[in-house]
């Protein structure tokens, strides 16, 4: 059965790109392949100073995960740092990978880029090697995330690639895979930059749980282009293509056919919101009642990390084994 991993940080909130480009695709694989999703809390420390957030951030994402659909029944849901095997395997992919490689990394560069003269962590700088190991632990086949994260798997294989070559066949050499429309969702004041949690304009981003009213709001003042045509061209058009792209993805259709139904740009923000406010209240409402049963969400997870640890450490001794540490 093809494994699947792919694993979000419990940095802040849950965001419509989050959804679009990922979560809505691990939910789709859950009954036919054999998925892990990882709330990834070691990697969220490499910009997290303060005490006493984490914890409780990754039990609210728990409970968004469950929300959106991910069956506990079904898909293995747990917490890397209940799972040492990540930071052990972090490790061994920081001595596989190269400073070259990791410079390259343009999540690095942008996220450094706006940290001018602050602190920024060394984890920030190797983050994509631990993120590696996230994967390669699992025997993954498949790993669904939206666009940003593509580089972040590419190097991963040049990682096992490497790694098998080296101490022979160990790793599984695992595949991305994005949606058809939703891969990269844009930020609605700066259609140019990708929605994130980290954006400046705070209309700009569209969280899981706003209400309604606050959903409408900031698609009707999204930014559009300074022409009236409806058209499904990013490079020329990418606020109303930005609008298609969201249309598209909440309703199933391409953005090229749904740009077909618009002359007018007020009734594409009117009707995209709608299509949004219809996919996103019954998860907001699903939230509602699973944060209210804490000790739940935090059992759920321990079953979770306990099915994901029993792969884990297999996969660890493996690695170690091929290298030929000598074993306690
Ligand atoms: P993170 O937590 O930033 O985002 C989680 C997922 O959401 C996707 N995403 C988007 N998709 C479309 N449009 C957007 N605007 C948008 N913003 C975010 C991301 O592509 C991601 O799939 N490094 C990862 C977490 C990670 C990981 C892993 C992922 C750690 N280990 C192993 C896969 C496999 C990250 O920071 O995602």
């Amino acid at each position: 059965m093809t494994r699947v991993l792919s694993c979000i940080q419990p940095t802040g909130e849950v965001h419509l790109g989050n959804y679009l480009g990922a979560l809505r695709t691990w939910v789709a694989g859950q009954h036919d392949k054999d998925v892990f999703h990882g709330i990834v809390d070691l990697h969220a420390l490499t910009v997290t100073d303060q005490s006493g957030v984490l914890g409780d951030s990754t039990l609210k994402l728990a409970a968004m995960l469950f929300a959106v659909g991910l069956d506990p029944d079904v898909a293995t849901v747990f917490v890397q740092s209940h799972v040492p095997e990540h930071s052990q395997l972090g490790w061994v992919m920081e001595c596989t990978v190269s400073y070259g490689e990791l410079s390259r990394m343009t999540q690095f560069k942008d996220k450094t880029s706006k940290l001018e003269g602050q602190f920024i962590s060394a984890g920030l700088f190797t983050y994509p090697a631990l993120q590696a190991g996230d994967i390669l632990l699992y025997d993954t086949n498949e790993v669904p995330v939206g666009d940003d994260q593509r580089q972040h798997i590419e190097i991963t294989r040049d990682i096992a690639i490497r790694f098998n070559h080296r101490f022979g066949d160990t790793f599984v050499i695992p595949e991305a895979v994005t949606p058809a429309a939703g891969a990269r969702v844009m930020d609605l004041q700066d259609p140019t930059s990708k929605m994130s949690k980290s954006t400046v304009t705070e209309s700009g981003c569209v969280m899981m749980l706003d209400d309604p009213s606050v959903i409408m709001k900031k698609f009707k003042r999204a930014v559009t282009d300074s022409d009236s045509e409806v058209r499904y061209d990013v490079a020329a058009k990418p606020g109303v293509s930005s609008l298609l792209d969201i249309l598209a993805a909440a309703t199933g259709r391409t953005p090229s056919d749904v740009a077909a139904d618009y002359t007018q740009y007020g009734p594409l923000k009117n009707d995209t919101g709608e299509a949004v406010v219809a996919l996103l209240e019954p998860i907001r409402q699903r939230y509602t009642d699973l944060i209210a049963d804490r000790a739940e969400l935090a059992r759920l997870l321990q079953v979770g990390s306990e099915r994901a640890r029993a792969v884990a450490s297999a996969t660890l001794d493996r690695a170690y084994d091929a290298i030929g540490l000598l074993r306690a």
